[in-house]
């Protein structure tokens, strides 16, 4: 059990640990309720360190041995740890400890799913596997025997020798305990090899349960373009003999990437054509992507405490992002990039988890893999490499790689290897890294006598965390088009560095239209009063594709706020539009089905709230419903012609070229689904002979209020396999209606496969409760009770899952006097429950505020 008074964490107070550790020697003797232990390691007294207390983290350890040097001690035993005198001089420390793996519900640490051992130590789960010096800036070899009777015992780094019962193997690199994996259990292997750059041979393995064989080709696909593309943009080599990938059912998170050893969530990498979607392909390639890369930023290069957790997610979620875009489309990936930021980052950045990309706090670093670090980390280094430019980006890199291989970092550290690649000052920019709150940029324009100019006003709205916000560095790519459509202006990166700025621009014959903040070149809410005629002619002219989809969406935002908030009829212009994309056959098809798609209604929420109203989340849903209706109609024309450029004639590849086309598709089956009553849609789902094709279908007819014969079908069909069957339970609630969203998600709770315990599973009926805007803010509280309800029967078996879904809470501020009283009962009844986690106890009352 943790103590009652949860202590808070500081990056002022970082010191560094008083010892080097020379090398670790671990022995696992497996057994489901009683695993042994025993650790081997050498400890140095460090040069210069001042604090010489040895301090162990360890925590549910039954300590059966210690020793230094040979001689049994006595330590003095914490709910934390242990501490312990040691020599003045280097010594050995060895220890046997017992754990409980099959015990082990919090998948943290040395954990059991069905039947296989396997570990997750980031970040702070090594200590429950042996007494250790727990924190990333302690870096170390590993040399692991594990002693037990499963097929197949895999651990990092390189296999050493195996027999009969017992299997070594040794990690040359030093890393930090949060590195280490262990895998063990009755798999098979997909295996492939990879020759580097330098021509050595990589044996590749993609290890899962039997019969999950035929869902491995695209995840080692993935990962040899991976490889690949690491070789030949950033010029990194891979540095083992060997790469294992490890597939589990019960994660907490999609994936981690533990050296030479990736142990994955299955479904962020297991997918046939059959029982995978597009969607889910390009998310497994993207998310191999991000894990193999992580090999070199992250674990030859790793963070110096957690604070610093941005310096390699925010730099490999970049990369992935980069890898991405080269191999689909780049504009495509922008784009769902920037809408899953408004949809998850801006929520956290203007609400009461608000924390800079680096905190400078926290109780519990499970609760800081956020959007935040993750995602707003990723684009503070896009607008890095804007502002240097792409040669000294490279340049910056290579100094990065050269400088700092083998060590524990800071931001400190990375920034300045661009100062001293640039020559510039940093000291700015570095507000990004420090600041929380998305800033506002505010842009009014002028045009005297040929002379056209732009001013910006920034601001960031203050809140606890940023009580007194600093202008910041913003990158403002910028456009100009003439009256008639043709780019007068290129892209130009404006820097922006004041809190009130202008640029001025000469030189033009008639009065432009800007394309502001191109290709979304900063994390910002831009704030403009342009016209619906302003908007419409970027929709049909700029030549920039981000700005394009954006002009398309402040039409669609427009008009829905008008329609919620003022009962306004569907705006022409939207429809008209729409209309032309949708017609526009030279445009990308995945490019044109992300314009169909509205904004999000959490995110029209949030905007009506910030302009000062009180959002019914009932009227944005009707108005959605409305707009998507009035659209239907004014494309009814159109639409089966679309429906028909869109056919496949080949076999099923889930590349950018036939997903587009099947996104699209998708996208007009449900505006058909308007008009036909389903009739298209039930008809896809018989002949559907991969899953993009079933879940499409299958979601239109629920979200019509029928297929209720294919609900069961599907089920029938698929029951033996978890990962449709996780489809299964969340398509039912996010597509259900708001008045029965929660009675939905409730019935499914009592469902015999409801396996609450999988996280997977929980999140597919609970989390797709959140998803359903208005569903889950129900007026009457029922989707908030049900929430509160399960969040409290998880959290004493799964801290980690029930803290992340506390975050749906966090918008509370923004609705109604009555909805607000329901959240906060809901809130005060989680906090009030005995033995709370300190996980979700840091959550609630941070979201409290
Ligand atoms: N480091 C992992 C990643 O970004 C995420 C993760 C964090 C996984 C903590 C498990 C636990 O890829
Ligand atoms: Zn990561």
């Amino acid at each position: 059990m943790k103590d009652a008074a949860p202590k808070t964490i500081y990056l002022k107070d970082y010191t560094p640990f008083g010892f080097t550790v020379e090398e670790v020697h671990l022995t696992f003797d497996l057994a489901p309720g009683a695993t042994r232990v025993k650790s081997r390691i050498r400890f140095a007294p460090r040069d210069g360190a001042d604090d010489r207390r040895f301090f162990l983290h360890g925590e549910d350890l039954t300590l059966i041995r210690a020793a230094i040097d040979g001689k049994e001690v006595q330590p003095t035993l914490t709910a934390e740890g242990l501490t312990c005198d040691v020599p003045d001089a280097a010594f050995t420390w060895e220890a046997e400890v017992e754990i409980d793996p099959a015990g082990n519900t919090a998948l943290e640490g040395l954990y059991m799913s069905n039947g296989m051992y396997c570990t997750q130590c980031e970040a702070e789960g090594f200590r429950k596997i042996t007494y250790y010096p727990d924190r990333p800036d302690v870096m170390s070899t590993f040399t692991v025997r594990i002693n037990g009777d499963l097929p197949v015992m895999l651990s990092n780094g390189n296999p050493v020798e195996q027999g009969e019962g017992w299997a070594e193997w040794h990690d040359p690199w030093p890393k930090p305990a949060y590195l280490f994996a262990l895998v063990a259990g009755d798999l098979v292997a997909h295996s492939d090899s990879f020759t580097t750059c330098s021509g050595k041979e990589v044996d590749l393995n993609l290890w899962v349960r039997p019969g999950d064989e035929g869902k491995c080709a695209w995840g080692m696909e993935a990962l040899k373009k991976s490889m690949r593309w690491d070789e030949e943009v950033y010029g990194r080599e891979y540095d083992l003999e060997v790469f294992n990938i490890v597939a589990v059912d019960d994660f907490n998170m999609g994936a981690m990437e533990n050296k030479g050893l990736n142990i994955f969530n299955s479904s962020a990498v297991l997918a046939s054509p059959e029982t995978a979607t597009d969607a889910n392909f390009e998310r497994i390639e993207a998310i191999i992507a991000h894990e193999y890369f992580h090999n070199w930023t992250g674990n030859r290069i790793t963070c110096r405490d957690w604070f610093q957790l941005c310096l390699k997610e925010g730099l490999t979620v970049f990369r992935d992002a980069q890898f991405t875009a080269d191999m689909r489309s780049e504009p495509v990936k922008r784009i769902s990039d920037v809408i899953d930021l408004r949809a998850r980052q801006f929520p956290e950045d203007n609400g009461p988890l608000a924390h800079p990309v680096r905190p400078e706090s926290f109780q519990e670093i499970n609760n800081f893999y956020t959007a935040t670090v993750y995602e707003k980390g990723a684009e503070v280094i896009g607008m890095l490499k804007r502002l240097v430019g792409d040669a000294a980006y490279a340049e910056a890199l290579d100094l990065y790689f050269a400088r700092h291989d083998g060590e524990a970092c800071t931001i400190e550290d990375w920034l300045r290897v661009f100062e001293d690649v640039t020559g510039r000052d940093l000291g700015q920019f570095k507000r990004w890294y420090s600041q929380a709150g998305t800033p506002r940029l505010k842009v009014e324009e002028d045009w005297q006598d040929g002379t056209y100019t732009l001013t910006f006003t920034q601001t960031t709205p203050p809140s606890a965390a940023n009580p007194e916000p600093q202008p910041q560095v913003i990158p403002i790519n910028l456009g100009l088009l003439g009256p008639n459509g043709d780019e007068v202006k290129e892209t130009e990166t404006l820097e922006m560095t004041e809190a009130r700025q202008a640029f001025t621009f000469t030189g033009l014959s008639a009065k432009p239209v800007p394309s502001i903040l191109r290709g979304f070149s900063a994390p910002v809410i831009l704030d403009r009063d342009s016209s619906t005629a302003e908007r419409a002619f970027l929709l049909a002219h700029d030549t920039d594709p981000f700005n394009r989809w954006e002009a398309g969406g402040a039409l669609a935002r427009a008009t829905l706020n008008a329609m919620a908030l003022e009962d306004a009829a569907p705006d022409a212009a939207y429809l008209d539009g729409m209309l032309a994309v949708l017609r526009d056959d030279t445009l990308d098809p995945a490019y044109r089905a992300l314009m169909l798609a509205l904004p999000g209604q959490s995110e029209l929420a949030a905007m009506q709230a910030e302009a000062g109203h009180t959002p019914d989340p009932m009227a944005i849903w009707t108005a959605c419903e409305t707009l998507r209706q009035a659209l239907a109609q004014h494309a009814q024309d159109t639409l089966p012609r679309i429906w028909e450029t869109c056919r496949i004639d080949a076999p099923y590849r889930p590349d950018a070229e036939q997903s587009g086309k099947r996104a699209l598709a998708g996208a007009v089956l449900s505006l058909i689904t308007r008009l036909d009553g389903g009739a298209l849609a039930a008809s896809q789902y018989g002949s559907a002979d991969n899953m993009t094709l079933q879940v499409s279908a299958l979601s239109c007819l629920l979200k019509a209020g029928k297929g209720q014969a294919e609900t069961a079908a599907f089920y029938a069909q698929w029951q033996h396999d978890r990962l449709v069957i996780d489809k299964w339970f969340m398509l039912q609630v996010l597509q259900a209606t708001p008045e029965t969203a929660a009675a939905t998600a409730k019935a499914l709770t009592e469902h015999a496969d409801f396996n609450w315990k999988n996280p997977n599973r929980f999140r597919a009926v609970l989390g797709a409760l959140t998803g359903n805007h208005a569903g889950f803010h129900a007026a009457d509280g029922a989707g908030y009770a049900l929430l509160a309800d399960w969040l409290i029967r998880l959290d004493p078996v799964n801290p980690q899952t029930t803290a992340r879904m506390c975050a749906a809470f966090q918008t509370w501020r923004r609705y109604d006097a009555g909805r607000q009283g329901l959240i906060r009962a809901q809130l005060d009844r989680i906090a009030a429950q005995p033995g709370l986690s300190r996980d979700t106890t840091e959550m609630i009352t941070r979201i409290q505020g």
